[in-house]
């Protein structure tokens, strides 16, 4: 087209350009051909991309002017393809909407719903038990003083059962609980002679961790002071236990002597081993036997630091590892993996 006006030529290149484009966008069908349109006009090598970088090459008079007006023409093009995606969508939700089979009553799909952790399973099972037979459910702080974790325990600083517990001190000088025995006086002082108690909870103890030992685990405590208490009391109790958890009415026991300052006698409370019925394997390390809880008759010197008098009261505790007995519940080979929070392990249960 001649005309005297300067840049007049590509004025007429711009507008065809620009309605081309107007076509094509209207035309568009879907999300997919707009994207393909917007690569062919916008993107690095589309056709408005190419006008931009064309303005240096013209006449320093003209520059200005075209620059603003492939601006433009850029903005223009741009707008179209939104607005004709916006329209698209719309259209596809009205579709649905109109679909007949469509029903807005119908119920969202499931989320997906977690469950109780493999430890708590087995200690709200323990807790039934024990209330059955008149127990308290008792919880005490994990954070404790010396006096309640070793010297109420009939542990002072200079005892070499200290060892036994790797202990992790906190800057104030009280520690974490390395046992729940900790709460044992507590709950002499907190309840009234005669009672009987159980409080389990988390324990944490300074050593190197491997497939049997962990820094955080979980046990339970039992207590029950009476007048007269015997090992009898204590063996019956602790059959009673195993014979509900692992749901097995021929649960073997035995006791062994163990020793532990705040209890006298002292056992080891071992169970028969479920794998080899007690012919030795690897799990029981050929013994034919698993050494499960610690227990006994409570120290005078615990009772008395419990404000009761040894004349006159009596009583038992046991120490029941709760992990340990979840992983031999359910088959578990590695500690560890009961606090590590992997889903894959803890959706098995
Ligand atoms: N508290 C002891 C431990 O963790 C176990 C125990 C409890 C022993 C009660 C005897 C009586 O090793």
């Amino acid at each position: 087209m001649a005309t005297d006006e300067p840049g007049a030529d590509w004025r007429t290149e711009l507008d065809q350009v620009q309605a081309r484009w107007q076509a094509a966008v209207a035309a568009g069908a879907d999300v997919a051909a707009l994207r393909t349109l917007e690569v062919d006009a916008l993107g690095k090598k589309g056709e408005i991309t190419a006008l931009v970088r064309r303005t240096g090459a013209l006449p320093p008079d003209d520059r200005r002017a075209f620059g603003a007006a492939v601006g433009a023409l850029r903005g223009v093009v741009e707008g179209w393809l939104a607005e004709r995606a916006d329209d698209l969508q719309a259209a596809v939700l009205q579709a649905e909407l109109d679909d007949s089979t469509f029903d807005v009553g119908r119920p969202a799909a499931a989320g997906r719903v977690g469950h109780v952790h493999p430890l708590s399973q087995v200690q709200a099972e323990v807790e039934d038990v024990f209330r059955s037979m008149g127990f308290h459910v008792l919880d005490y702080p994990e954070v404790d003083s010396d006096f309640s974790n070793f010297e109420s325990l009939n542990i002072p600083s200079w005892h070499p059962a200290r060892e036994m517990q790797d202990t992790f001190w906190l800057d104030d000088g009280n520690l974490l609980r390395t046992h729940t025995s900790a709460g044992q006086v507590r709950a002499m002082h907190a309840f009234e002679a005669p009672f009987r108690a159980v409080f389990p909870g988390k324990v944490f103890r300074y050593e190197a961790t491997d497939a049997s030992h962990e820094h955080t685990f979980h046990q339970i405590e039992g207590l029950m002071i009476d007048r007269v208490v015997s090992v009898g009391h204590l063996l019956d109790s602790m059959r009673t236990l195993l014979r509900a958890i692992l749901r097995d009415a021929a649960v073997e026991v035995r006791l062994r002597p163990g020793y532990f300052p705040f209890v006298e006698p002292g056992f080891e409370l071992d169970i028969r081993c479920r794998v080899c019925g007690g012919g030795g394997c690897s799990v029981c390390k050929q013994r034919g036997w698993l050494e499960l809880l610690p227990c006994g008759l409570v120290h005078p010197n615990v009772l008395r630091a419990g404000g009761l008098d040894p004349d006159h009261w009596q009583g038992w505790a046991f120490g029941l590892g709760l992990s340990r007995l979840v992983m031999m519940r359910f088959g578990v080979p590695d500690v560890r993996l009961l606090l590590a929070g992997d889903v894959r392990f803890l959706a098995q249960f």
